[in-house]
């Protein structure tokens, strides 16, 4: 039995349900994480993962995510093999929103957003009709300030959305559209500070046949326009029922998609109207399915749910942090000096 460092009845189970020289601790009580530390010598940390494989899984369902701090987990390979016994999601992330590329076998940067961007609190591809059921942080080098992974618990929050917002998110359903100009077509939209990719970069490929055959892969309907650009569209659910605890979840990322003076900024979101308007697609544009805006009372009534909610742990190198990714929804903290944070999506 691991050893107990405070008291909740989750808490408790989780000791009586790990083996080996491990202490758990709640360091933030009724929150996400669970969180583990060695408490002796554990020689082989995959066998140990594997061992307590049912404890594990059961802990990600009543803490929504789980920490491991202070174990060897210094390479790329380590942090495979830790989570070896948890099966990679099969379809990738082909399609995917954030920029990011693959490091070795499963393990992907986290993403390459520039340090200054905070990354709002979000479920991985929540806008598509299929999605990874968890998914794994490990830190190779914290930065020197900020870049917390923040995690939030999603569980009651749809139930604090004013009844107005609410009501849109239970039935309207999301629309998540997004623009990839042409690396042929040299305008106005290929400065830099405009972060409006190419397709040619997000997919790693020349061929529109290739793009077509992944999007078509992935449920995603999209249209190749006349300037060269490709357009791509997902409706999905903004909720969803949990597959396991059955409880319903706000599960989207209009919120953490949407471009406005709140996200990037007034001067920002000044720009892209000027720029984009009506008429050009811009790179993300999110509203609910049927067409309505998120308006600013929309999208602050979430915002201010999940920052009120929100954990933010400074990383260490080689801590791991794994979590239900309908559960727990997770963002970036902007942050100063080198980061290196990789990511693994598990079915
Ligand atoms: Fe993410």
């Amino acid at each position: 039995m691991a050893t107990l460092a405070a008291s909740s009845s989750r808490l408790a189970e989780a000791s009586a349900a790990f083996a080996g020289p491990v202490r758990l601790s709640e360091p933030y009580p009724g929150s996400p994480p669970l969180w583990i530390e060695p408490d002796g010598d554990i020689p082989d940390l995959p066998g140990w993962m594997a061992d307590n494989h049912e404890a594990i899984e059961a802990a990600l369902l009543s803490f929504g995510a789980i920490v491991w701090r202070g174990f060897p987990v210094s390479e790329t390979d380590d942090f495979i093999a830790m989570m070896d016994h948890f099966e990679p999601y099969a379809k990738g992330y082909a399609g995917g929103t954030s920029n990011r590329k693959a490091i070795k076998g499963p393990a992907m940067e986290a993403t390459r957003t520039p340090p200054q961007v905070y990354i709002q609190l979000h479920q991985e591809m929540s806008y598509m009709p299929d999605n990874p059921r968890a998914l794994a942080f490990w830190c190779k080098v914290a930065p020197d300030s900020g870049g917390e992974t923040v995690i939030c618990d999603v569980r009651g929050l749809l139930e604090e959305i004013p009844e107005k917002t609410r009501h849109k998110f239970e039935n309207f359903g999301a629309r998540y559209v997004r623009n990839l100009r042409s690396t042929d077509v040299d305008d106005w939209r290929a400065d830099a500070e405009l972060r409006h990719a190419t397709w040619q970069y997000w997919f790693d490929s020349e061929s529109r046949e290739d793009v077509s055959a992944k999007l078509t892969e992935r449920g995603t309907h999209f249209t190749w326009n006349e300037d060269g650009s490709l357009t791509f569209w997902n409706s999905e659910p903004a909720v969803t029922t949990h597959p396991l605890t059955g409880d319903k979840l706000y599960f989207n990322q209009l919120n953490s998609q949407i471009q406005n003076r709140w996200t990037i900024g007034k001067e920002r979101a000044d720009l892209f109207d000027r720029l984009y308007g009506d008429h050009t697609g811009r790179p993300y544009a999110v509203s609910f399915d049927n067409g309505d805006p998120v308006t600013e009372e929309d999208y602050l009534a979430v915002r201010d749910l999940f920052e009120a909610r929100k954990i933010a742990f400074p990383w260490q190198a080689g801590d791991v942090m794994l979590l239900d990714n309908r559960l727990t929804a997770h963002g970036r903290h902007a942050f100063a000096g080198e980061r290196d944070v990789q990511v693994m999506l598990f079915d």
